[in-house]
């Protein structure tokens, strides 16, 4: 029990925090915590307001709906207030039925009496928008500000292609269309990517965005309407502000569905998932057939919104403060929370990809409870300066796996004396000791230990025995787990070291099956070249290069023992692959592996060297950017680099040619601005394949 003293501490406390962060999100679009960790304060002093009235004091955030303008607009008084919604807490399927419940008993309606219509939206997380048409021209667009009055953004809001600037059909004398601008993941991925680069490339006064509906909201009051202009923003319309009555000639629909429709015939996006439900069993079932959608959706949503469908209705439910009684916001669980980091450590992926990952306490994120989140690499660790003992936001939607999106402001703040030394990959694998690196122009960090790391084996084993490499008929994953697990393979000869007594005593094994899988490692044995090259599991050694490999050098020891250089003068080889072979061989273990191989009576038929490949794009100096759309950047870079031609990081008057995909960006401005000839991917390969024409 709080006794009153406690109660009015914890409510002057909490007022000062609401108020800073209420100011942080509605004025300057710099939100510092998780929606759901404010709502958690806001329902908390709520609460406290309730037990003690007498705490309710007019300036408590309680008191107060929406945000303040900010100075630099023009000010604009909505001729119909922009109303808020009320929230339904209560995010089980109950939280329907109670909304139901209070709808019928507003209306008198009798427990067997009819059901009531709605419809049902989605809870768009963006910002609201109030646009105002004359005669079917825009001519005003105001974001909701206090409800009252809001800023005008129209010179930004003109620039949104999915916002008509004029009516289709038939237009009334005014109308206002209110709507939700957001931006989609993906635009905001791409969105951040651009920010990171320009911060890379030294402007300081850039910065990556927290989610999409921050960087929405910066991009509408971007006082700059070119900026706004290259932020990608998207709309949908739910509402209706000012019209011309009926009686002066103006649209009258008697549902929310068919003014819905009316937007869609304007021009308007409306949500295809929009429905008409009947009762509280079909609003149920509405919220959870969009919360098993949620994650596919290519934009993020908070909730669904329930509303009366018939404005008749509406009008006889009226509102309660700034709040409609016909209408509800039904939430989901949020993706994002607060927690503190417990410790940094680095995990060894199938592949050897070393990823620091953020040990968290506790926390219940998107439907379950967090320990673990990604770092992703070195590189984003450091760039978001995880420190353990930070509070982070963590963030997870859908199956993906749990990522730290930032640290607060609170914890970043705090002097470097106490907090944790900043993030530094290990340059030994934490599994096997054996050395990682990071190759050039790579973000992740790999342990060389290749068939030598405990954390590779099982994946390294399957590689081996795939149907593709020497093809061992029958070894499966359950087999190839059981058979690391219980340590009867630590290196892959000891694959060959498996007798018939050892296979017909493991668990469910039957002696046919042993004695079909010995049979089968003795068939492997006899294999080729390049299956067995392959095999061996080699980054970037895929089945074509390890054919050219064998074709070129004609035998292992010639390809093990080969320098970069002469590695290069292979067919598709470029300096990657070179690299990649150069590591992996000179790794004192592989070699062994090999030998232990070759010992253990793996054999295949050696032939003589080919002759030396040509080199057509020698002199020529080629830069990539952006997204190509078959290869990855490496794939390109090795393609030519084979081709003899150099690939260079950045845009100068020595490049022959800038090949450029999606998102190119400032190497793109580059080029064009000083005679660079720019190229597709379809181009450079045709360049590849022919030559330079001319
Ligand atoms: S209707 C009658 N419909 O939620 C109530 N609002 O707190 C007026 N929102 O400011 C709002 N999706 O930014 C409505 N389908 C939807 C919505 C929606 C998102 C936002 C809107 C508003 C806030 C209400």
């Amino acid at each position: 029990m709080t006794t009153r003293d406690e109660a009015a501490r914890e409510a002057a406390a909490l007022s000062e925090q609401l108020h800073k962060h209420a100011h942080l999100y509605y004025v300057l679009d710099a939100p510092e915590l998780p929606d759901a960790e404010y709502d958690r304060m806001f329902q908390r002093l709520q609460a406290l307001e309730a037990e003690y009235p007498e705490l309710r004091r007019a300036d408590s955030p309680t008191q107060r709906v929406g945000g303040k303008v900010l100075d630099g607009f023009v000010k604009v008084r909505h001729r119909v207030p922009m109303l808020s919604i009320r929230t339904e807490t209560d995010i089980t399927p109950d939280g329907a039925s109670a909304f139901d419940a209070r709808v019928r008993k507003e209306l008198g309606l009798a427990e067997d009496g009819p059901q009531v219509e709605y419809v049902c939206e989605l809870k768009f997380d963006g910002l609201a928008m109030n646009l105002r048409y004359e005669n079917g021209v825009l001519v005003q667009a105001a974001t909701r500000g206090d409800g009252e009055v809001g800023e005008e953004v129209t010179q930004n809001i003109r620039t949104v292609r999915e916002i008509p600037l004029r009516l289709n059909g038939k237009a009334p004398p005014v109308v206002e269309v209110r709507g939700e601008i957001y931006m989609k993941r993906a635009d905001f991925d791409a969105l951040n990517e651009r920010q990171r680069e320009k911060i890379a490339a030294g402007q300081k006064n850039e910065k990556v965005f927290v989610n999409p509906r921050n960087a929405a909201a910066g991009a509408v009051r971007q006082l700059d309407p070119a900026i706004a202009a290259a932020r990608p923003l998207s709309f949908f319309a739910y509402g209706l502000g000012e019209v011309t009555p009926a009686s002066e000639g103006g649209p009258d629909f008697p549902t929310q569905f068919e003014w819905l429709q009316q937007f869609d015939a304007w021009g308007f996006p409306v949500a295809k998932q929009t429905a008409r439900a009947t009762g509280a069993i079909e609003l149920i079932a509405f919220h959870e057939n969009i919360g098993r959608q949620r994650d596919a959706l290519p934009y993020d949503i908070d909730g669904v919104v329930y509303k009366v469908d018939s404005i008749e209705l509406q009008r006889r439910l009226g509102f309660v403060s700034r709040e409609p009684r016909w209408a509800v916001a039904h939430k989901y669980p949020a993706q994002e929370q607060i927690t503190e980091v417990l410790g940094i450590e680095v995990q060894v992926g199938r592949t050897g990809k070393l990823t620091p990952v953020a040990k968290l306490a506790p926390v219940f994120v998107g439907g379950v409870t967090v320990t673990n989140a990604t770092l992703h690499n070195e590189d984003e660790a450091r760039r978001k300066d995880v420190r353990v003992g930070d509070k982070v936001i963590v963030r997870r939607a859908g199956d993906v796996i749990p990522e730290v999106v930032g640290v607060v402001p609170e914890s970043l703040a705090r002097p470097d004396s106490e907090r944790g030394p900043l993030f530094t990959m290990p340059h030994q694998c934490p599994v096997c000791g054996s050395e990682a690196l990071r190759e050039e122009g790579e973000v992740d960090y790999r342990c060389t230990g290749g068939l030598f790391c405990a954390a590779q084996r099982k994946e390294a084993i399957l590689h081996f025995a795939a149907r593709r490499a020497v093809d061992i008929d029958g070894l499966g994953d359950k087999l190839v787990e059981q058979l690391v697990d219980a340590n009867l393979i630590r290196i892959l000869p000891d694959l060959y070291r498996l007798g018939f007594t050892t296979l017909a005593g493991l668990d469910r094994m039957a002696e046919k099956s042993a004695r079909n899988l010995v049979d089968a490692l003795e068939a492997s044995k006899k294999t080729t070249l390049p299956r067995f090259l392959f095999g061996l599991g080699i980054r970037h050694v895929g089945e074509s290069t390890a054919k050219d490999l064998a074709k070129h050098f004609g035998k292992l020891d010639a390809i093990m023992d080969a320098n970069e250089e002469q590695l290069l003068e292979v067919n598709d080889v470029g300096p990657v692959v070179a690299q990649s072979l150069r590591t992996f061989f000179d790794q004192p273990h592989n070699r062994e592996v090999v030998e232990q191989l070759r010992a253990c009576g793996l054999t295949w038929e050696e032939g003589e060297p080919a002759a030396r490949a040509p080199k057509p794009l020698a002199g020529l100096t080629f830069v990539i950017t952006g997204t190509l759309p078959t290869l990855s950047r490496d794939e390109a870079k090795d393609k030519l680099e084979a081709a003899g031609a150099k690939v260079a990081g950045s845009v100068s008057k020595k490049t022959s040619y800038l090949v450029a995909g999606e998102e190119a960006g400032s190497k793109l401005d580059k080029a064009r601005e000083i005679g660079v000839n720019v190229i597709d991917e379809a181009h450079m390969l045709e360049i590849l394949a022919n030559g330079v024409p001319g």
